[in-house]
This record gives structure tokens, sequence and C-alpha cells, in this order.
């Protein structure tokens, strides 16, 4: 029954920068035509996408000016493509959206099915962790979108354990998951500035505490420019403090770890431009040497 509903011979990708480019590499790979169209890359058009069952949506969602997700090339690269797709075919959306994305564009757009698909690849080595994740989140509304979806990742990530839930519980928990990561990251600053006091450095008395299987060896380094940076994890926890806010909570640790990330790397700026060598006053942090020995060791500790 399963492989008479996944008659899937080629399948389709919009946008093709990082997390397209690793779909549509792994889905080749695993012996599907790939048929991509990236609107500001020049590549393909909507209509080459006719005829796929599956089309994975792999567009950016930026912040906008309230810390929100700004979803317009999600609503647009929709908008353009479902016209041409037939009907229950399946939007797989990999892009980070906030909880209740799929559910809307379900109502907007009836006569396809979407799903959540959230993506964990990362970002120095987006291919080999497209392919090897911890575990296939399935964000389906319906069995047969769940069944296909399913199916078909099991040959493009054969072992990873596949997690089938409903799609805001899938978008909830890429936004989760990186909450979780961008505190563990904020913490280990914290810590190290701890240990700091003492003259101990951080690295030594990381790599005891990450060898506690409850916690684990990642997201503990500090970096030269202090706590979190890169595309992903500012974006996608000022994104759930601002759908968690605009649902009417106000998460207060969150904001707590965002600010806090904020002043560490503002600081770090400055004391890298030969600024004020004072540490932020308000959580009552040890000044650095005034010749910044203290930045540079814990710059020269990450990996
Ligand atoms: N990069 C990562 O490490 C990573 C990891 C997990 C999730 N994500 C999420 O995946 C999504 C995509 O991220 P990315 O890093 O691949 O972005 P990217 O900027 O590398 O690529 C996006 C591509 O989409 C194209 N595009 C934009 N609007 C389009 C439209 N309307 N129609 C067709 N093509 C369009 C762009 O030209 C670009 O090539 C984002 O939501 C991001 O948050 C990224």
């Amino acid at each position: 029954m399963i492989r008479e509903e996944l008659v899937i011979d080629r399948i389709g990708v919009i946008g093709l920068g990082m997390v397209g480019g690793a779909v549509a590499k792994a889905c080749s790979k695993a012996g599907l035509r790939v048929l991509g169209y990236d609107r500001y890359l020049g590549i393909g058009d909507p209509e080459r996408l006719a005829g796929c069952r599956v089309v994975f949506l792999c567009v950016p969602t930026p912040a906008s000016p309230d810390g929100g997700f700004d979803l317009d090339e999600v609503w647009a690269a929709v908008g353009e493509i479902e016209p041409v797709l037939g009907e229950g075919s399946i939007v797989a959306v990999k892009s980070t959206v906030p909880p209740g994305t799929v559910d809307r564009l379900a109502d907007a757009f009836p006569r396809i099915e979407f799903a959540d698909l959230p993506e964990f690849l990362v970002a120095s080595n987006p291919d080999e962790t497209f392919v090897n994740p911890d575990r296939v989140v399935v964000g389906a509304g319906s069995t047969t979108a769940a069944t296909i979806l399913v199916e078909l990742m099991s040959m493009v990530a054969p072992e990873a354990p596949a997690i089938v839930v409903r799609p805001i519980e899938a978008e909830l928990a890429k936004l989760c998951a990186n909450a979780l990561l961008a505190a563990k990251v904020a913490m280990a600053n914290e810590l190290s500035d701890v240990c700091a006091q003492y003259d101990v450095q951080w690295p030594r008395v990381k790599a005891v505490v990450g060898l506690d299987r409850r916690i684990g060896p990642d997201h503990l380094s500090v970096t030269r420019e202090r706590g979190f940076g890169g595309a992903c994890l500012p974006k996608d926890l000022d994104g759930l403090i601002a759908a968690a806010a605009s649902s009417g909570r106000s998460p207060s640790l969150l904001r707590f770890v965002a600010d806090f990330n904020r002043d560490i790397r503002m600081q770090a700026e400055r004391d890298a431009m030969g600024g004020s060598t004072e540490w932020a006053a308000s959580n009552g942090r040890k000044a650095p040497s005034s010749n910044g020995r203290q930045l540079t060791e814990r710059g020269r500790s990450q990996p």
C-alpha cells in the first residue's frame, strides 16, 4: 500500500540555497529526479515543477523588523507554485517558520497538502549533516502525506529515525531545539566568566562538564565574538519570542537569553575595537586585564 502511494520518481525543490542545495543533492543521490526552481538565482520556473507529487520549500525566512519571521517569500513561492501542482500534491516546508504557518497555508490553499519538515543541518557541513540527522521530523496533516514523506526521507536519510507529529508540533520542535542550543551557548559564556574569576580556564572545565551525557560537549565553546551568532540561532530565538508574545505569553527567560547574548557580543566587539574594557557592569562580571589577555585566551580556546 505504501509503495502504491509512493509513485514518486521526481521531486521539486524551491529555493536552491544552503538547505535547498542539500535537499537537491541528497535526493538526486537517492536516485530521484530533482527539479529545482530559484526565483532569484534564475534557475528553472514554477511550471517546471508540474507533476511533482512532493515539493520541498526551502526559501529564506529572515527576521522582520519586529523580530518575528518575514514569511513573504514563503507565501510568494507557494502562490506561484500552487496553480501548477496537481491536486493532493505535498509542499514540504523546510524553511524555519513560526508555529501555525503550515496550518495557515493549508487553509489558504486547500487543493494541495502541506507538511512541516524542519531542517537541522549544520551550516559548516550542510550536505553531510542533512543526510545524517539525529532524527527526521515529519509534521504532517494527513496519514497519506506522513506515509509518503517518511518513505521519501528514508531513501534520503536511511539511518535517521523518523518521528511523525502535527505540523505545529514540528514547527515548535525546531524553534524549541534552537532556543535550548542558544541558551546552552549563553550559559557556557556565563560559566566561562565565573571560572575566570578563579583564574581557571573554561576549556578545562568544559572538557569535564561536556562528558556528562545529560549535557553533552556541543555548544559549550566560548568564541572571541562571544555568545551565539550565525544565520539561525539569533533569528530563530527572536522569532520564537515574537511568536510567543503574539500568542499572549511573555517568555521572560527566552528574552533574557537573547538580550544577554546581544550584550556580550556588543561588548566583545567594543573590546576588539579597543574600546572600553569594562564588562557589562549590570551583571557584575569581572573586567579583563587591560591588554585584553582574558578575551584573547578565550578566543584561542575555540575549536
Ligand atoms: N542555513 C542553515 O543552516 C539552515 C538550517 C536549518 C534551517 N534553515 C532555514 O531554511 C530556510 C532556507 O535557508 P537557507 O540557508 O537555505 O537560505 P539561502 O538564502 O541560502 O537560500 C534560499 C534560496 O531561496 C531563493 N528564493 C528566495 N525567495 C524565493 C522564491 N520566492 N521562490 C524561489 N526561490 C526563492 C533564494 O534565491 C536563495 O537561493 C530558512 O528558513 C532558514 O532559516 C537554514
